[in-house]
């Protein structure tokens, strides 16, 4: 106790900056709680103070410092018109239950400008009033189930809100600001009645002065700054190596739910807080199926699995696919269909730099695809409609804080550097579909993360192997000598 308090006097006595780093070591060594101590202000998520091993002294969030915060708004009121009002509000908290939520998880816009990741606020941005932000009044009640959250205070003196109020008092404040400006913005996708129902909202609604704020929100995210892309490596590097571990581990455990709870328990092992979104974990002809998620069934013998995960590092998302044998060997069909879907991930990424858009890449993909598939006899000519049966997706997406990020920026937009895209060609046959018998009910995707770059392109996910010779001897390895080894061995190693 008594080396707690000398622990509160040291962080009120010193600045954070200097201290915090011989603060937190004394923690460590007493292995006492921050939060034993009332000296640290509780806002509801991690701070500097509360968790100085996940931020410095001048970050709002884990990477993305107060500065980066200030000069997104700025960014994002340099776009808009003159006397424009942007409203976005936080992302709803669904509940299971009357008192027990489902996991939150914050609207991307809402965390790219004001960093709160808690449920419950609105941020108002307008050149006249900087960033003002409504604040959830949160009662003893709320306390005692959900814990300390951001307020008021929060808001003005963590997330530096030019201006900070109570939700309860939104009705009176919002309809003023919003009589002021001559054009209003909102995010469509998390519109809440809180303001919708005011009246100089619906007036300017029927006016159709009301519009998204998304196509200004996304022209900002689409490309990321050097912090953004340092977390962005981070959570590649995290999915990658959960994967490899789970690659392993199929060789004795093919059974999908045991995949998807490995590659989760990796991921979250090594800091990632969730899932980018469900892992699609398909053994054999559940690999047809694109987001496969029911994840329930044993792998058969002969089988390859596709696996799409991702995690999520503080607010930036992963996504990587790689399909694979768990028995270590690949038939002449699945070899074949997995060299062809490999060249054009391989080909489809040599023309990624700016200037191209995904359309074009995808574009190309598709030829290469047909061209493919009309060779190995899965399709009569290359032009044939039942393409689209055997691929009906897109040669890759925007990645970023959404999985799909930035979707209203355009896939045919010429790529500039700091934007990341998916390459992610597949094949899936249904079992029904009229191909040769051999190549039915293969479900084969290869996807890497790609960072545009001044001269061409990096991929943040170039770790994870995708040669088939790699497989294989990754596959068939002891782990100690590298030697082919039997099924029988590779039980009794795991
Ligand atoms: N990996 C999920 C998707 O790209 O749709
Ligand atoms: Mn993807």
């Amino acid at each position: 106790m008594a080396i707690q308090v000398l622990a509160g006097k040291l962080s009120r006595s010193f600045s954070r900056s200097k201290v915090s780093a011989r603060v937190s070591h004394l923690y460590d060594s007493i292995h006492c709680a921050p939060y034993s101590t009332d000296r640290i202000i509780d806002v509801g998520q991690p701070t500097p103070s509360s968790h100085p091993q996940l931020l410095t002294e001048d970050e709002i969030t884990p990477g993305i410092t107060s500065a980066e915060y200030t000069s997104r708004r700025k960014r994002l009121l340099e776009l808009l018109p003159d006397k424009s009002l942007a409203i976005i509000a936080s992302a709803p908290m669904k509940m299971m239950t009357d008192v027990v939520p489902y996991t939150f998880r914050q609207d991307a816009d809402y965390l790219y400008f004001t960093g709160c990741m808690q449920p419950g606020g609105i941020a108002v941005l307008s050149h006249e009033h900087g960033l003002c932000m409504f604040m959830p009044d949160s009662s003893p009640h709320d306390v005692a189930w959900q814990g300390q959250t951001a307020g008021v205070d929060a808001a003005l003196d963590y997330f530096r809100a030019e201006k900070a109020y109570p939700m309860s008092k939104i009705h009176k404040i919002l309809p003023e600001m919003m009589g002021s400006a001559s054009r209003l913005f909102h995010n469509v996708k998390t519109a809440v009645p809180s303001y919708m129902e005011l009246e100089p909202f619906q007036r300017a609604a029927i006016s159709k002065k009301v519009k998204d704020l998304s196509y200004y929100t996304h022209q900002l995210r689409w490309i990321k700054s050097p912090a953004e892309l340092k977390l962005m490596r981070q959570a590649a590097s995290i999915t990658c190596q959960a994967l490899l571990q789970t690659m392993l581990l199929s060789r004795t455990h093919p059974e999908e739910s045991k995949l998807s709870a490995k590659v989760e328990f990796e991921c979250r092992m090594r800091g990632a807080q969730r899932m980018a979104f469900n892992p699609v974990v398909g053994g054999g002809a559940n690999g047809s199926v694109i987001h496969y998620a029911r994840n329930d069934q044993k792998i058969g013998g002969g089988d390859l699995v596709l696996m799409d995960v991702g995690c999520e590092l503080h607010g930036y998302l992963s996504d990587l696919t790689r399909t694979w044998p768990p028995s270590g060997s690949f038939s002449t069909a699945q070899g074949e269909l997995y060299s062809l879907i490999l060249e054009t991930n391989k080909e489809s990424m040599k023309l990624c730099k700016p200037g191209a858009s995904i359309q074009q890449i995808h574009n190309y993909s598709v030829q290469m695809l047909r061209k493919g598939f009309k060779e190995l006899g899965i399709l009569k000519d290359e032009s044939s409609f039942s393409y689209h049966q055997l691929n009906p997706t897109a040669i890759g997406h925007y990645l970023g804080m959404d999985i799909h990020d930035s979707a209203t920026v355009g896939i045919d937009r010429p790529l500039q550097p700091g934007v990341v895209i998916t390459i992610e060609p597949g094949v899936y046959i249904a079992p029904s579909f009229d191909a040769p018998d051999r190549y039915r009910g293969i479900g084969i995707r290869i996807e890497d993360e790609v960072l545009i770059t001044d001269t061409g392109y990096e991929v943040l996910t170039g770790s994870m192997p995708k040669e088939i010779s790699h497989i294989k001897s990754l596959l068939n390895m002891d782990g100690s000598s590298g030697a082919e080894i039997t099924l029988e061995e590779r039980a009794a190693i795991s």
